[in-house]
């Protein structure tokens, strides 16, 4: 079957409608309208600034060559500031020191993605993104970029890519693989809130050569900005194959695998809602990989340590001593954020299937692949409270609700 699929930045932008549902958070957004994905610029200039690089922490894990080469000088790096908090935060001490220590130079010309703060570089080759601080709230949160968790992103993607090898065939991710923050200011703060960017590889790791179009998760079933009544993306996919065992083989059972893995291996709690997942598909619209987006993970410290894995290369941030957040990402984000929406859909079109027909084969390849869950898990549903701590980071709490998912 020969598909013609939109762009993976068409898709990002205008195939995301009625789907921001999952939370009562979810459709809100400070972000101006000129710079969101949906109905902004076709595309806006990132301001630069070329900053000493003696005075600013830099981070990598294996980057491409040319990538290091517009990011990184041997005397100067480059500072990326999204326009908006160059407008409306010209107090942050941060912006404050860039203006001070840094000369403004060559804006790159990006495009936002569905998370409104990744923005896609027009000026590649090679294909990437970067990833900015934009401390403006979207969905449950700011979007702040801390130097702690840019470094965390960076290690995590340097033992991901090392360690590839644990992880099946199916899987990829897009490597995190330069980070630039300001040093610490304040550092009498109870937490560094000195910030900076990333930048992302936009090619799939491991790298293939044919030539392969990424659909994000939300795009099987969001409705397109221009025309909503045109069929959703998942039933062009599914085309005449059986939708259940197409939909289990090719996307369910497969981001299972990649959660169980990822913890199983590295202690990961990956996030795989419809954002943070990417089906690569090839030109005779066969999908052959899920790639993974977003290595801001929780890192359960219990797992490495029954592992045996050093934690020398990761610093404080996200790290879990307890269950909660792994159901939240396990039955919340992927559950239900994500596959109850894909199942809604194909019930709808196809009523002779139940929720359960696709529950059930999950729950099994779930207990199958990871049957010392109980010890991590905790037994029933946990989500956010609407509590939040000193730095705005909400609670857990316990719905009390039994997982459909495990
Ligand atoms: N359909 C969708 N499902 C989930 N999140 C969505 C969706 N559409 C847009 N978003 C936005 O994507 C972001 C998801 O948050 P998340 O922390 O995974 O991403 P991020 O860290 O901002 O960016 P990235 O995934 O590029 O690393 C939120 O800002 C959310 O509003
Ligand atoms: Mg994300």
């Amino acid at each position: 079957m020969v598909l013609n699929l939109p762009s993976l930045s068409h898709l990002e932008r205008y195939r995301n409608e009625g789907t921001r549902t999952y939370s009562p958070h979810a459709g809100y957004t400070e972000a101006q309208r000129k710079y969101r994905p949906d109905g902004g610029l076709p595309s806006f200039s990132l301001p630069c600034f070329a900053m000493p690089r003696e005075r600013m922490h830099v981070y990598s894990a294996n980057p491409p060559g040319e990538l290091a080469r517009i990011y990184t000088g041997a005397d100067d790096v480059r500072f990326c500031i999204h326009p908006q908090v160059l407008d409306e935060r010209a107090d942050d001490p941060y912006v404050v020191q860039t203006l001070k220590i840094g000369a403004k130079s060559d804006p790159l010309q990006v495009e936002p993605g569905a998370s409104t703060r990744t923005l896609h570089v027009l000026n590649g080759p090679p294909d990437h993104a970067v990833k900015v601080h934009f401390p403006f709230r979207i969905s449950r949160y700011g979007r702040k970029m801390r130097e702690e968790v840019i470094e965390q992103a960076i290690n995590v993607s340097r033992e991901l890519e090392a360690g590839i090898e644990k992880m099946d065939g199916r899987f990829a991710f897009l490597r995190e693989v330069i980070g630039v923050a300001h040093a610490n200011l304040h550092p009498e703060s109870p937490r560094g809130e000195n910030w900076g960017y990333l930048v992302r590889d936009m090619r799939p790791f491991p790298h293939v050569v044919e030539k392969r179009t990424l659909v994000p998760g939300f795009s099987l079933y969001g409705k397109d900005f221009y025309d909503p009544g045109k069929s959703i993306l998942l039933f062009d996919l599914i085309g005449s194959a059986n939708p259940l065992e197409f939909v289990l083989e090719s996307i369910l059972l497969p981001i299972i695998r990649h959660w169980v893995g990822c913890f199983l291996h590295f202690g990961y709690l990956i996030e795989p809602h419809g954002q943070n997942v990417l089906l690569e598909i090839d030109e005779n619209g066969v999908i052959k990989r899920v790639v993974h987006r977003d290595l801001s993970v929780g890192i359960d410290m219990r797992r490495r340590r029954d592992l045996g894995l050093s934690d020398a290369g990761l610093n404080a941030y996200n790290r879990m001593e307890a269950g909660h957040f792994l159901s939240i990402t396990y039955d919340k984000f992927m559950g239900g954020h994500f596959f109850d929406r894909i199942v809604d859909a194909c019930l709808k079109r196809y009523p002779h299937l139940t929720a359960d027909d696709f529950r059930a084969p999950c729950r099994t390849e779930f207990q199958h692949i990871f049957p010392d869950n109980p010890a991590y898990f905790p037994r029933t549903v946990q989500y956010f409270s609407e509590e939040r701590d000193a730095f705005g980071k909400p609670f857990f709490i316990d719905t009390g609700k039994m997982p459909a998912w495990r």
